[in-house]
């Protein structure tokens, strides 16, 4: 009986709390993980293959288009590309805002373009944006500069609105993320490729967890804020991540999806 190859879906961020979760429940593809750190991505690469997981990996600094392509290059060889699942990024705890901005806005739009270029009918791109991505509101002045982060004046243009704090840039960048989701689902669809984002709330990973160290009041005040009552876990976004990157979701694209405890409703009634 002829065997069906399975589908390459690429980790990026694949040593995080998120990236690590994903990979968990995704035992029918061959798993490309990567992350900045060489020795991180070695030993999530050994856990998965010991658990019976195909999984190779190659580490990349998402901020480095040399990185990108190599990663990129890596992924195709491995064949029948299916798609990627983009986690890596850092929050305001980074406290460094072109930090910040690099990582988390022009990282995504370089990863974007270089797997564009190898998308194909049915791969699919998932970003990862944030709930403080929808808490910031739409504004020419600087919505240009978020949907074209590496022109060479679009950090200078955000960071004036940002008063050098790192948790507020991270909140634009996200919005960015969302920004840049909208430009690229039309070229992506003529190919027949899709590509979605997902905006988690409160989620208990490495980052949640520091975040929740440096901030306990904000913290404990959005858990409160949060219908469900809960913060979210790295599963909760995995599950809806293994479905976005199935058939099952291949009418879905250009789309976010707030997996949040439905905080965001929240969110918005206090700020208006
Ligand atoms: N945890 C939360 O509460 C939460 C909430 C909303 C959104 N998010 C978003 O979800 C995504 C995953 O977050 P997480 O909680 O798993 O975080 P995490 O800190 O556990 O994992 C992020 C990973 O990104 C990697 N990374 C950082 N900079 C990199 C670079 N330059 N190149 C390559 N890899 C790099 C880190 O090494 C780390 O392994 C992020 O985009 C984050 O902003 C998280």
């Amino acid at each position: 009986m002829a065997t069906t190859k399975k589908k390459t879906m690429v980790i990026i961020g694949g040593a995080g709390g998120i990236g690590t979760a994903c990979a968990q429940v995704l035992k029918d593809y061959k798993l490309v993980l990567t992350d900045y750190a060489t020795q991180d991505v070695t030993k999530a690469v050994e856990k998965l293959t010991s658990e019976g997981f195909d999984a190779v990996g190659i580490a990349c600094d998402i901020t480095k288009k040399d990185d990108v392509a190599k990663l990129m290059e890596f992924s195709i060889k491995q064949g029948n590309f299916g798609g990627l699942i983009h986690t890596a990024g850092v929050s305001g705890s980074a406290q460094n805002i072109k930090k910040v901005f690099d990582i988390d806005l022009v990282g995504t739009d370089i990863i974007i373009d270089a797997f564009y270029k190898v998308a194909t009918k049915d791969s699919v791109l998932v970003l990862f944006s944030s709930i403080m991505g929808h808490t910031i509101p739409a504004n020419p002045e600087y919505d240009d500069a978020l949907l074209n982060p590496q022109a060479e004046s679009s950090f200078s243009t955000v960071a004036k609105f940002v008063n050098d704090d790192a948790d507020i840039m991270y909140n634009f960048a996200k919005r960015g993320v969302l920004l840049l989701l909208k430009k690229n689902a039309f070229r992506f669809g003529q190919k027949g490729a899709r590509i979605v984002s997902v905006s988690p709330g409160v989620i208990m990973t490495p980052m949640g967890i520091k975040a929740a160290e440096e901030h306990p009041e904000r913290m404990n005040m959005m858990k409160q804020l949060t219908p469900l009552g809960r913060n979210g876990t790295p599963e909760d976004i995995a599950e809806v991540v293994k479905f976005l990157i199935s058939h099952k979701a291949q009418f879905i694209t250009g789309s976010d999806i707030l997996i949040d405890g439905g905080i965001v409703t929240q969110l918005l009634k206090k700020a208006s």
